[in-house]
């Protein structure tokens, strides 16, 4: 049980870490918390006008639930996708913020491509194309999280498909305030400040 346990704190700890928060403060852009939606993802760091500081909070929130499974598989094989919820969910409610994280669409991209490179990938483009088409980065990132669940099971990956369901299913509770600017029409454009 230590091994399992180490490994699901580790992860949670890893995925705590608020990229968006510390790259905004330290970029010189203030609290993020205060800006835009709130929200402390590569999204909202993008309204600071900040286009490195979004690209770098995208990678570095997709880095550390990659870093967490493959840490966890290496310690012992078979332990990636529980370091992959406790990862996500690290990001979801960090301690450091009183457990107000981030949404999960950067960290999710990372462990999925982490723990099944093809739905990582699946979840890649549906997400980039969804929210070019769109120019809402929320519809692309619901997109991604609730057709991810769909490949694992096209792949007969049946704990990673209920795994990515639990993901999908938080992510529409995530972006429940997304969802309702989405039908009253007021939800922000990629590019909009
Ligand atoms: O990944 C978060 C994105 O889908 C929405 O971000 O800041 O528009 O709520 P935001």
């Amino acid at each position: 049980w230590t091994v399992p346990a180490l490994v699901a704190l580790g992860s949670y700890l890893l995925g705590s870490i608020p990229f968006g928060l510390i790259l905004a403060h330290f970029g010189g852009a203030g609290d993020l918390r205060a800006i835009g939606s709130g929200n402390i993802g590569a999204t909202n760091v993008l309204r600071t006008g900040r286009k490195g500081l979004a690209a770098a909070t995208l990678a570095l929130d997709a880095a550390k639930g990659a870093v967490a499974v493959l840490i966890a598989e290496r310690v012992l094989p078979g332990l990636g996708p529980l370091a992959g919820v406790f990862a996500f969910y690290g990001h979801l409610f960090p301690v450091w913020l009183r457990f107000r994280g981030g949404k999960g669409i950067a960290t999710y991209l990372g462990i999925a491509l982490a723990l099944f490179w093809p739905c990582g990938l699946t979840f890649a483009i549906v997400w980039l194309a969804a929210s070019l088409l769109t120019r809402h980065s929320s519809i692309g990132g619901i997109g991604a999280a609730l057709l991810t669940p769909v490949c694992a099971a096209y792949f007969f990956e049946s704990a990673l498909t209920l795994m990515f369901l639990a993901f999908g299913l938080t992510v529409l509770w995530t972006h429940r305030a997304n969802i309702v600017r989405l039908f009253a029409g007021t939800e922000p454009r990629i590019g909009d400040r």
